[in-house]
């Protein structure tokens, strides 16, 4: 099924230019009718172009691209991912009290729930002392060495729970610069260390050198026969696991219906498990799996993935801005624009549809962004004033963790609300002219300091409030972004779950070592290339 835009397009050209804020004095219902909520999210797109025909307009890209067909073949693990020939069942994983779920014929919940339960024993017990290192004592600290998705969504959990870290230190390890593993080593006692190495093919050149190192690491304190009792693995390759020495019963599988990015909730999330204990992390996946009850359930307008979904085609395809700023009021989901950008742009940056076709419109957007306040003190004056429009969406709970700090969290949340009404309302030539005669600026002076001074306003922006960013509603939130993606791939008719686009640079780094390496003479490789290397190694 393929979408035709030329409807959208239409009345994108007949008001796209038109200003936000007459939508808001037209209509007085407006801030309340284009809003969703779910179990206490609240998504306000209602600073954006969007109004009634558009969104209609919009849902009906839905049917047209039968997102609901390919929402219960995705839950019902149908093998969706196709040139992968693959299920997608990430859902499955937070599916704590549901049905069965068939893959091949086979039901995959009975292996999901046991693989929880053990990782819920393991982490109990290492939180305890009861499971100890080679030394007899308790692991403190937790290295998990992984990347991609098996390194981005931990490390944003964790650094988004660490008021309810209870449990080990994590630290996380994922680039093959040894400068990343170097420096985590160094501050911590491998006698009280516990290595896991998380990767779903056990085959990244990356995680696999970090592993070696982090093991010539502990065989130096512990030696060899340590070894054995300061490794986890998780990964789907069992085989590779025992061959790199772990021990089964430390190795955490999982199936290939669960994509990397899309991990974390299974025991790729073992290390957030470990800080925060399985009560929490159940928590985690409650909140997941309510974000998946409502979007399977709620009708679209009121459906927070699907609705977050279409503002993003409307502002990506539809009005042609090619960036999306994630801008969280929330420092500690500090990494989640980083985990964003592998959820969104590894799956929806694809350039052919599911037929092998070209695609005739433009496929995902880059998406960036900081925590705020600290992005407005360094791009946010591209935003206000840059000749591009890049929408943003920002996020503010109502509640901080530091009740004693309250009056700080006041001061962050009128910063998030003050941000987006400055990109709605702007300010014109006429107040900015006020504004620098009272300074005393006079003729053409007067007009040369006043329009630095303006800013354009009517740049699109939606908000997502929650109450406190606690495990389940952190799980909300990621299951949110996980489903827009899925919906905006569906409607671009594109497969959101391979990552073909990363193989060429992975073959072509294996090809250059032995260049670099003076073993190989490099033919058939550009100049470029060539002199770079000759530059590198001279
Ligand atoms: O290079 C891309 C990628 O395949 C991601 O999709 C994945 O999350 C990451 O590498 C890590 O892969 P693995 O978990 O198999 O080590």
């Amino acid at each position: 099924m393929s979408v035709n835009f030329s409807g959208l397009k239409a009345l994108h050209a007949a008001h796209g230019e038109r200003h936000i804020l007459e939508l808001f004095d037209q209509n007085p219902e407006r801030a309340t009718e284009f809003s969703a909520e779910a179990d206490g999210l609240l998504f306000d797109y209602s600073k954006t172009q969007i109004d009634a025909g558009v969104r209609a307009e919009l849902i009906a890209l839905l049917s047209a691209a039968g997102v609901a067909e390919k929402r219960t073949a995705m839950f019902e693990g149908e093998k969706i991912n196709d040139t992968e020939g693959r299920a997608v069942l990430h859902t499955a994983l937070r599916n704590l009290d549901g049905g069965p779920v068939y893959v091949d014929g086979l039901d995959v919940i009975a292996g999901v729930r046991q693989t929880l339960a053990r990782m819920d024993d393991f982490a109990d017990r290492v939180r305890r002392g009861d499971i100890v290192s080679f030394s007899g004592a308790a692991f403190e600290d937790v290295v998990n060495i992984g990347i991609g998705g098996s390194d981005l969504g931990p490390v944003m959990a964790y650094e988004s729970m660490k008021p309810y870290v209870d449990g080990p230190r994590c630290h996380f390890v994922s680039n093959v610069d040894g400068a990343h593993i170097h420096d985590v080593l160094n501050g911590l006692n491998p006698q009280t260390t516990l290595v896991i190495v998380a990767s779903k093919t056990f085959t990244t050149i990356e995680t696999m050198t970090n592993a070696k190192t982090a093991r010539d690491w502990l065989v130096a304190a512990v030696g060899e026969e340590g070894v054995s009792k300061h490794f986890a693995a998780l990964s789907t390759a069992k085989d590779k696991t025992a061959d790199f020495g772990i021990d089964p019963d430390l190795v955490f599988g999982f199936e290939d219906w669960v994509g990397g990015r899309y991990s974390m909730w299974g025991p790729i999330g073992l290390s957030v498990m470990l800080a925060i204990g399985p009560q929490r992390f159940a928590e985690f996946l409650r909140g997941a799996q309510a974000m998946d009850n409502h979007f399977r359930s709620a009708p679209w307008e009121d459906n927070l993935p699907a609705m977050l979904a279409l503002v993003g085609i409307w502002h990506n395809q539809i009005c042609g801005h090619a960036t999306r700023a994630v801008l969280p009021y929330e420092q500690r989901l500090l990494r989640l624009p980083a985990y964003l950008q592998q959820l969104e742009m590894e799956s929806n940056g694809k350039r052919v549809s599911m037929d092998g076709t070209d695609l005739p419109f433009d496929s995902g957007p880059v998406v960036w962004g900081e925590p705020g306040t600290n992005g407005q003190h360094a791009f946010y004056q591209l935003i206000h004033q840059g000749t591009r429009v890049i929408p943003c969406e920002f996020m503010v709970g109502k509640y901080g963790h530091e009740p004693d700090l309250a009056h700080q969290h006041e001061l962050l949340v009128s910063n998030c609300l003050a941000q987006s009404e400055a990109l709605l309302r702007g300010r014109s030539l006429e107040e900015a002219t006020e504004i620098m005669a009272k300074k005393g600026f006079e003729g053409a002076e007067l007009e040369r300091q006043a329009r630095h001074r303006v800013f354009p306003g009517n740049r699109p922006t939606t908000t997502l409030v929650y109450e406190k960013l606690t495990p389940f509603v952190l799980g909300q939130i990621v299951a949110l972004y996980e489903h827009r993606v899925f919906v905006e791939g569906v409607v671009l008719g594109i497969n959101s779950y391979d990552q073909w686009g990363v193989e060429l640079g992975k073959e072509l780094a294996l090809a250059l070592q032995p260049v670099l390496a003076g073993e190989a003479d490099g033919a058939g490789k550009d100049g470029s290339t060539l002199n770079l290397v000759k530059y590198l190694r001279t």
